[in-house]
This record gives C-alpha cells, structure tokens and sequence, in this order.
C-alpha cells in the first residue's frame, strides 16, 4: 500500500489554474463586451447619422450681453420658409419670452433657448422636446407639429422660487387660420415661396 499524496497539485502543472476560465465567465465577458460594442455603435450612430451632439462653440453664448445681441435681442417666432418656422427664446427668472408661439399645423419648427441667469429647462407637452437650459449654451431642437392643438411649455429645471410661473405654449393652427403676425406680407410672396421651396429638391 502506497500513500497518495492528499495535497493539492503544485500551480504551473496544472492546465486548469493557467488556462483554464469558467465558461459561465467566459459568457459574462462576451456579454460585457458585447454590451460595450453595442453602447458605442449606439453613440456613433446618433452622432454621425442622427445629428446629436452636445453644445458646441457656436452654440456659445455670452450670458451678460445675450439680451443685447442679436437675435435674442428681439425674441420669437420667424418664418423661414412656408412650413419651416425658427423661434428664439429666452428662459429668464421667472418667464419664456415669448409666452406664446403660433404655428401652421405641419410645421417644422427649430426652437433655440438659452438663458441670461440660471438654469432653466424647457419642455414641451405631448412632444419629446426636452431641453436643459443653461447660461451661456445655446439649446437647440427640431419638432415637425403634425396635429392641430395647445401644446404648453415649462420650465422643468427648479430656478427659485417663481419656478411655477415658468410657462407658456406651442399653438398649432389649422393651415387656413395662421394670425396677422405670421402672415402680413402679401400672399403673393408667400405663393412666390411655395414655388421656390417646391422647386428644391431639399
Ligand atoms: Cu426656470 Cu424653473
């Protein structure tokens, strides 16, 4: 009778505790990796395909002289092209200049905020515009208005103690009622513009 030696087996010999990983580790590592791969394409693709980004240098604003500048000199609502519609609004303790912004339904409408004091946010109801507004950033977001109705805006950021008060609304108008003040020039311009904007592949 020969005594085995009851010890374990002495490091390097062993395969299993140089080589050797637990195929339920193995399946974590993959899925680790996996997930980064994926995360990556996800932030690739939305930054090169999708337009998002965070704010650049042009987006820069100067908080102190802002209300001064152009065009947050005189904020609101412009018409770039029929059914294409930019407005510049100021978030400021504790209002939206302007309160109110009327659009033709089918509108692409362009909203730029920023702010001269604090941080605000900037919200739209029924809508995925959901922006930080913050001091010195020019904030930025596209929403086309495909339903007539009031859609209202607030400021979802707390900014003191008018916060409540920090609201206004989006009016998407039937195409036939849009206010004087989109539509004053004549109509023959803006029938100048259809034509134009039809003959534009964009
Ligand atoms: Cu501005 Cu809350």
């Amino acid at each position: 009778m020969t005594e085995t030696a009851p010890g374990p087996s002495t490091g390097s010999d062993d395969p299993n505790l140089t080589m050797g990983i637990d195929p339920y580790e193995r399946n974590w590592m993959r899925l680790s990796i996996a997930l980064l791969v994926a995360f990556a394409a996800t932030i690739t693709v939305a930054g090169f395909s999708m337009g998002f980004a965070v704010p650049g240098a042009d987006g820069e604003v100067d908080p102190r002289t802002v209300l001064e500048t152009e065009p947050w000199s005189s904020p609101g609502l412009r018409e770039i092209s029929p059914g294409v519609y930019e407005a510049y609004v100021v978030a400021q303790t504790w209002s939206f200049n302007p309160r109110e912004l009327e659009v033709p339904v089918g509108s692409e409408l362009t909203i730029y905020v920023t702010s001269p004091d604090v941080q605000h946010g900037f919200s739209v109801r029924d809508t995925n515009v959901n922006m930080q507004v913050v001091p010195g950033q020019v904030s930025k977001l596209s929403y086309t208005f495909d339903e007539v109705g009031e859609f209202p805006y607030i400021c979802n950021e707390y900014c003191g103690q008018g916060h409540a008060a920090m609201y206004g609304v989006v009016n998407v108008v039937p195409a036939s009622a849009v206010s004087a003040g989109n539509d004053n020039d004549n109509a023959s311009d803006s029938a100048e513009a259809q034509g134009d904007a039809d003959g534009q592949v964009d």
